[in-house]
């Protein structure tokens, strides 16, 4: 290392460098660590963003981690193997036909993955099925009617809107953090803990600025621009307002808050 570096090497600086690295990681994984010897299934890996997390925060637990989709379980399974884990194992498989006898698993943990189904209480019955009893299930995810933001703008909510509609129209459920509760008890869950994990966004959490309004939400909002439009949900015009508004959100004076939701239960 060399002195030019322009941020210096100030222990503050090293500290907001840890921080960066570790936005949402820290947030909504915080608290997730399971015991040495445990067997743990990650449900709908996808990826691996959550798996190499996981693992790397409880190394003498094993993972078993599956997908429905074999493009994504290539990938996280280049991404496990260049992070040089070596507790993880992967399968395809369907969430709601898991192949594995019941009782099999230490704990269970889903981030992402019922706001995409039809039928999140089936999934969760299955999840369920799987575990031992006494062991615990993870269950990790967003709402985007938790969505405000300053600038406030009309447009901006109503392209938030297009992509709740289309992952409804989907058979998904963009607002399902708020009904993590519910489902767990339906699914025969004991005591279902939720709690709520706000990111709230000013200018000077530089990372979440970047890292979360322009990558993470308003690149998601974008991504179904053309699918909103062709669908006849909103006029082309009022689309680029809203995704120009959203990304307005991240300038000097803008502010933004999402919540996540993460339920821990028993079997
Ligand atoms: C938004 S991704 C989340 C992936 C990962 N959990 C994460 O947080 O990065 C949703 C994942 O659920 C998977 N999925 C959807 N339906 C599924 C099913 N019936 N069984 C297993 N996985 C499924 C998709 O293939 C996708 O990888």
């Amino acid at each position: 290392m060399t002195s030019e570096y322009v941020h210096g090497y100030s222990a503050p600086e090293a500290a907001r460098l840890v921080d960066q690295a570790s936005t949402l990681t820290e947030l909504l994984h915080c608290d997730t660590t399971y015991p040495a010897g445990s067997l743990v299934l990650e449900a709908g890996c996808g990826v691996g963003a959550q798996t190499v997390t996981l693992a790397s925060q409880s190394p003498q637990a094993s993972f078993v981690s599956v997908d429905i989709a074999p493009v994504s379980l290539g990938r996280a399974k280049a991404r496990v193997a260049e992070a040089c884990l070596r507790n993880v194992t992967f399968h395809e498989a369907d969430i709601y036909t898991l192949p594995f006898a019941e009782a099999q698993f230490d704990h269970a943990f889903v981030c992402f993955v019922l706001e995409h189904l039809a039928r999140p209480e089936a999934a969760l019955a299955e999840v369920r099925r799987v575990l031992k009893l006494g062991g615990t299930l993870t269950v990790i995810e967003g709402d985007h009617g938790s969505a405000y933001f300053h600038p406030d703008s009309e447009f901006a909510r109503r392209a938030i809107q297009c992509l709740v509609d289309l992952q409804r129209h989907a058979g998904g459920d963009a607002l399902i953090g708020r009904r993590l509760y519910p489902l767990l008890v339906q699914a025969g869950v004991r005591e279902v803990c939720v709690s709520p994990r706000m990111v709230y966004v000013d200018a000077s959490r530089p990372a979440l600025v970047d890292g979360f309004i322009r990558k993470t939400f308003t690149a998601m909002v974008e991504w179904v621009g053309e699918q909103a439009i062709r669908q006849g949900l909103i006029e082309a015009e009022a689309w680029r307002r809203g995704v120009r508004d959203l990304y307005r959100t991240a300038e000097a004076d803008g502010t933004f808050c999402y919540t996540f939701f993460k339920a821990v239960g028993l079997k």
